[in-house]
């Protein structure tokens, strides 16, 4: 294990599984948007592995844009109130859209942005997530892709980050104890 990789005490999905099942939802997304018009945005930061992987796993055009989203207050999600810090560069009217992020937790943000970009006339919006948390939902959020449910616990890596640490893993895992303390 490299410096990095050191303070995970546990690999919960590799570089390989990652890809292996972006590859497969790729192929989905190719047959259900087939000869339609599609924008994949990514919601930064942590989307960015995933879009990369799999706007690369794709087999067809499409546009990627991004958009950069930050709760109010005091650092937590729980008001469920979001800004837009980057909004979109492209008009979406009349476009389908396929959003990406790296996880749902509470699905407060995506919740919002689903209703966000829905008001803007889009021929339809979609949710791509690699990985749900159940257990940790408080708004529901109608995904129409997921890589995997996982159990209610911190993860990192692949785009995840601790304290803006563990983005640039390339495995997902739980980080050892003494990374907290
Ligand atoms: C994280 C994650 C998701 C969101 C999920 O982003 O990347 O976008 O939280 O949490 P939720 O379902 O409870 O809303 P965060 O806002 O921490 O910013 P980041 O992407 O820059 O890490
Ligand atoms: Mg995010």
């Amino acid at each position: 294990a490299g410096a990095v990789e050191g303070d995970l005490v546990e690999v919960l999905f590799t570089e390989k599984q990652i890809v292996d099942r972006l590859a497969e939802l790729a192929a989905e997304v190719d047959r259900d948007y087939e000869g339609k018009d599609l924008v994949i945005v990514g919601v930064l930061r942590g989307a960015v592995m995933v879009m990369a992987d799999l706007a690369r796993a794709l087999d067809r055009h499409v546009e990627m844009d991004w958009m950069a989203v930050s709760s109010y207050g005091s650092g937590t999600k729980s008001s469920g109130v979001v800004r837009i810090l980057k909004d979109l560069d492209s008009d979406i009217s009349g476009r389908h859209v396929l959003i990406v992020d790296e996880i749902i937790d509470t699905g407060l943000t995506l919740s919002w942005l689903t209703s966000n970009l829905s008001s803007r006339g889009p021929a339809s919006v979609e949710i791509l997530t690699l990985l749900r948390k159940p257990e940790a939902l408080q708004m529901p959020v109608d995904v129409k892709y997921v890589g995997w449910d996982i159990p209610n616990e911190f993860v990192v890596g692949y785009g995840l980050d601790y304290r803006e640490r563990y983005r640039n893993l390339r495995d997902i895992g739980t980080l050892a104890p003494h990374v907290y303390s």
